[in-house]
């Protein structure tokens, strides 16, 4: 068959990695794609937004199945674009999508389906929101209602903090539409982990459990991120806690979802609070996470391709869905200045060619172009350098030799990643 991917980051090059190792895939296209891409897939320059253009694409090239990346294009229904021209997309519809792209949504949802997550509430008036802000007092969460990229959140220690917080989202405009309305939401304790769902809107199943590192310095200090590094397993999730999340977040959010009229098919990224009384939600994102992608997808041994086809078709429960004892562990090497401004045509130098995931690494590309032949940076994060392990001390250190095998002037990475892991192992 003929499969078209929706994006051009580093999960794209993972999942077309992972895609094109399927025996059922007769061709692969990804638009835009990027370098590293190039290896598995045939890229075409067509931007994320350009529905039209890849409908058109699509047709022409007989494609049967669209597997879409990043966010944008679901919240803006691109599966129901491609759906209502009669090709196959993977992912969940524009109403769906609101699990990520509305947070006021998301919290409705689980409300209905007694998910366990912060207590919250959701404002359209500053005055207000800051007034309930002071009732409630400090530390607190200001959270901006729609999509902002990873920027949207406060987690402010002092009640000032908060109010400023809110004042730049309703009042100052500082990520546009997005944070006309906020929630604000009880401050959660505990360590991160996300959970990564198939879900064919009946079923669920969730994939090997990962934890992400926002924070763009070691020791979680600094600006927040989209991602510094993966690794999976997380041995903070139990094999227990996972048939918890199974029954107390995954299967009552898909339930819900089904029967208020919007059906949840696709990815299903529930992003944790482990707290002291279990595991809790603080988002819901509806694709798979960047950069847990890099690590869950290499630990999947059953193809990939039946799976994307049984979440379109309703058949997920009959799925082959097996994992590898092995562990994974990626290390985002970013731009200098990353999260905030950065230059970008840094040229890059590969010292060997990192080809084999088992003895090595694996180069995902996140953001790079090529220019001239040259392989250049091309956005925040660049390269996520990934490699296996038969624990994750072992696949940390064969991530960090590859790192070190990878040159740019001024490359950031966090030297810390997977390091929570450990005090769990000990
Ligand atoms: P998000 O963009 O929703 O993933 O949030 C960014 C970061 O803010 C998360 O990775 C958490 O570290 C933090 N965060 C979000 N919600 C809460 C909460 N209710 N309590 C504590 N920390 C939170
Ligand atoms: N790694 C966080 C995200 O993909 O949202």
């Amino acid at each position: 068959m003929n499969i078209l991917i929706v994006g051009g980051g580093g999960r794209e090059h993972a999942l077309a990695w992972k895609i094109a190792q399927s025996p059922l895939v007769s061709s692969l296209l990804c638009a835009p794609g990027n370098p590293g891409i190039e290896a598995h897939a045939e890229c075409v320059d067509i931007g994320v937004g350009e529905t039209d253009r890849l409908i058109a694409l699509a047709k022409e090239r007989d494609i049967n199945l669209v597997v879409i990346g990043p966010e944008n294009p679901l919240a803006d229904g691109i599966v129901d674009a491609f759906e209502a021209a009669g090709i196959q997309a993977f992912g969940p519809s524009k109403a769906a999508a609101q699990i990520e792209a509305s947070k006021a949504f998301a919290k409705e949802i689980m409300q209905r389906a007694n998910i366990p997550t912060a207590a919250y509430a959701a404002f359209d008036d500053p005055v207000e929101a800051i007034a309930y802000v002071r009732e409630q007092g400090a530390p607190i969460v200001v959270k901006a209602d729609g999509l902002a990229a990873g920027k949207g959140v406060t987690v402010a220690a002092t009640v000032e903090e908060a109010v400023m917080a809110i004042e730049s989202a309703m009042q100052g405009h500082a990520f546009g539409d997005a944070g006309a309305r906020v929630v604000i939401e009880e401050c959660l304790v505990g360590e991160e982990a996300s959970i990564l769902a198939f879900s064919d809107g009946s079923t669920v199943r969730p994939m090997a459990s990962a934890q992400d590192h926002k924070p763009a310095l070691d020791g979680d200090q600094g600006p927040n991120t989209g991602g510094m590094g993966a690794y999976s397993p997380a041995p903070v999730v139990t094999d227990a806690m996972l048939e918890e999340i199974q029954r107390t977040i995954l299967e009552p959010c898909v339930d819900t979802m089904a029967a208020s009229g919007t059906p949840y098919k696709g990815i299903l990224y529930a992003g944790l609070i482990i707290t002291e009384a279990g595991p809790k939600v603080i988002e819901f994102n509806c694709r798979f996470g960047d950069p847990e992608a890099q690590v869950v997808l290499p630990r999947l041994q059953s193809d990939i391709v039946p799976i994307l086809l049984s979440c379109c078709d309703g058949s997920l429960a009959m799925c082959d869905l097996s994992w590898s004892a092995k562990a994974c562990v990626t290390v985002v090497m970013a731009s200098p200045g990353y999260p905030a401004d950065y230059p970008k045509g840094l040229p890059i130098a590969l010292d060997a060619p990192l080809r084999d995931i088992d003895n090595g690494g694996l180069l995902f590309h996140a953001g790079t172009a090529r220019k001239g032949g040259q392989l250049v940076t091309n956005g925040g994060r660049v390269l996520t350098v990934t490699a296996m392990g038969e624990t994750i001390p072992a696949a940390t250190k064969n991530a960090y030799d590859a790192v070190g095998k990878v040159h740019f002037e001024g490359a950031h990475f966090r030297t810390d990643i997977a390091r929570k892991a450990l005090q769990h192992l000990a």
